[in-house]
């Protein structure tokens, strides 16, 4: 594999409303994200992945863009960019952006004149079709946010237009030449700014299935999910090609993509030596169980789906390219809360699940709080929602039968708010996130779990994270932790995961996904124990007596 300056970094996901506010008006921004670099650099984050901060209405947080080249105002100024962009630089760290092009916002300047002229040269950068009120509508899709995909143009009787999301966030026409041409401008002025790079969003929806048709429904509202369109359009290879060759190889930029369904095959396309990306995400675990019927038909993720889901990642990108490894972003439940029963969430099994992620093959990437182990959120009514996802997850969940008790709920649960809850800073007001009023409810276990906290005690999550950080770069072991080969061990013990990076030494990770003791037997004696989530470890010559959670990195 062909070594790029990025494989052996750590990266870190900011969700700018919800990081730290530095003016007190409650809403994160550049100038707080600035005072944290030096956080963020003692954590040994390297690259910083920051979730939309241009121009928009918030419809949805940011990934609904009224303007690519400014900078929102609740977020600060273009030179509070380029401020951060030269501290960053300072410091050695790389800011990535995120790129949303399927849509932008209906307050785009490009989607006012679509609207005052249908037929004029803004209306094809969009999906605007005839129909009259009472006609069918062009197609039964579903939109990710739940109802039609289609929209009345506004002052059009008689026209209306696609948003796969939001129905602010009309799609742009990938089809039109001219439009790619606009989008491939902006990316390319952003990447003369010094960007190192992008985020990029939600793209394998750019390619549509045309002439829109009908599915069979899926659900008793009559629609069908976009995922049947996806499957068969064909084509979005050209574009992603197209925008790669114009753009990102340009300026050798690092791209992780959000791609949730690559078929068979195609992983050396997205990410392989020549592909579109430098790296995707692997979101193969957040799929599991995930029910046609909604959130609330979801199951719980037992330990053994998810070593199943991660191994089997781990040898589909083997030779393939270079992946990118999560346990939560800013659109999923809290890792800890999704993966661990709650009753057996604890600072020990947050590190397991912490670690058996971060010692992957691939790239980490850290979700902002998950250093500290924050957990979802429980809201006591629909109201104190934001999410618009939630919103129409629950009422799927109300019109399938459940009481609103029930539906909130089980909504509740995979409530992108869990994610985007303030950041726990400390303990005091507002957990030190904002002097002022926080746009979004705080997690009330702010007084507990908070980085203050954590830095001050040595066995704390926080140091567990560092001490993770630190074996990736270690002279002695990053040729192992980045490029060894991930070799599962012993796949068939249940709720144990394990396995060996095998490089230049030979490691073997083992958690134990229980709060059980388990007994492990060993290839081989230990060597050295790198890593241990507990403060004790029982073993001898060939075996190890591992207690609930506990996670340990061996070398043998
Ligand atoms: C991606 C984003 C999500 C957003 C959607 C539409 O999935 O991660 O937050 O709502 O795209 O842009
Ligand atoms: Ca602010």
């Amino acid at each position: 594999m062909q070594q790029k300056w990025w494989h052996g970094k750590t990266a870190y996901q900011i969700y700018p409303k919800s990081f730290c506010d530095s003016n007190g008006d409650g809403i994160g921004d550049l100038q707080g994200i600035i005072s944290k670099l030096d956080y963020l650099k003692e954590l040994g984050v390297d690259i910083i992945w920051i979730s939309p901060i241009y121009c928009s209405p918030m419809a949805d947080q940011g990934y609904d863009i009224s303007n690519y080249y400014n900078i929102d105002p609740i977020f600060g100024t273009m030179d509070d960019m380029d401020k951060l962009l030269a501290e960053a630089k300072k410091r050695e760290m790389y800011i990535v952006m995120d790129l949303v092009v399927n849509h932008c916002s209906d307050e785009h300047e490009w989607f006012k004149k679509a609207c005052e002229d249908p037929d004029g040269k803004y209306g094809k950068y969009f999906y605007i079709e005839k129909c009259k009120e009472g006609e069918p509508l062009p197609c039964n899709w579903r939109s990710y946010f739940n109802g039609s995909v289609w929209e009345k143009l506004p002052n059009y009787n008689d026209r209306v237009y696609l948003h796969l999301f939001h129905k602010k966030q009309p799609d742009l026409n990938w089809e039109n030449p001219e439009l790619r041409q606009e989008i491939y401008k902006m990316i390319n002025w952003w990447l003369d700014k010094g960007l190192a790079g992008f985020r990029i969003d939600a793209i394998v929806n750019i390619k549509k299935e045309l002439p829109f048709k009908n599915y069979p429904a899926d659900r008793d509202d009559g629609l069908c999910s976009v995922d049947r369109m996806l499957e068969n359009a064909n084509g979005l290879h050209d574009f992603l090609a197209e925008m790669a060759r114009e753009t990102f190889n340009k300026y050798d930029a690092f791209t992780v993509g959000e791609v949730f369904n690559d078929k068979p095959g195609e992983l050396p396309l997205y990410i392989g030596e020549n592909g579109y990306f430098s790296t995707m995400f692997d979101f193969d675990e957040k799929l599991i169980n995930v029910s046609s019927d909604g959130w609330y038909a979801q199951q719980p993720v037992t330990p053994e789906q998810y070593k199943a889901t991660v191994f089997a990642c781990q040898e589909k990108v083997e030779g393939n390219g270079f992946i990118s490894n999560i346990i939560e972003n800013h659109d999923q439940p809290r890792g800890v809360s999704h993966y661990i029963p709650k009753s057996e969430c604890t600072e020990t099994s947050k590190k397991m699940l912490g670690g058996l992620n971060f010692m992957l093959k691939g790239l980490p990437f850290i979700y902002q709080g998950q250093e500290i182990g924050m957990e979802n959120v429980s809201y006591n009514s629909i109201d104190e929602v934001d999410d618009i996802s939630t919103l129409g997850e629950y009422k799927t969940a109300l019109a399938a039968g459940l009481t609103p008790e029930d539906a909130l709920s089980a909504v509740m649960h995979f409530s992108r708010d869990n994610a985007r809850t303030p950041m726990q800073w400390n303990s005091n007001t507002n957990a030190g996130f904002t002097t002022g009023k926080p746009w979004l409810t705080l997690n009330s276990n702010y007084t507990e779990i908070n980085v203050d906290e954590q830095k001050k005690r040595d066995n704390s999550i926080w140091h567990f994270y560092h001490e993770l950080i630190n074996l990736r770069r270690s002279e002695e072991y990053c040729e192992t932790v980045i490029y060894g080969t991930t070799i599962p061990y012993l796949k068939e013990q249940k709720n144990l995961m394990a396995y060996y990076r095998k490089g230049k030494q030979t490691l073997l990770v083992i958690g134990n996904y229980q709060n059980q003791a388990q007994q492990v037997s060993l290839p081989s004696k230990i060597q050295k124990v790198l890593i241990n989530n507990l403060d004790c470890l029982h073993s001898n010559e060939n075996k190890l007596l591992l207690q609930g959670y506990q996670f340990v990195v061996i070398e043998l």
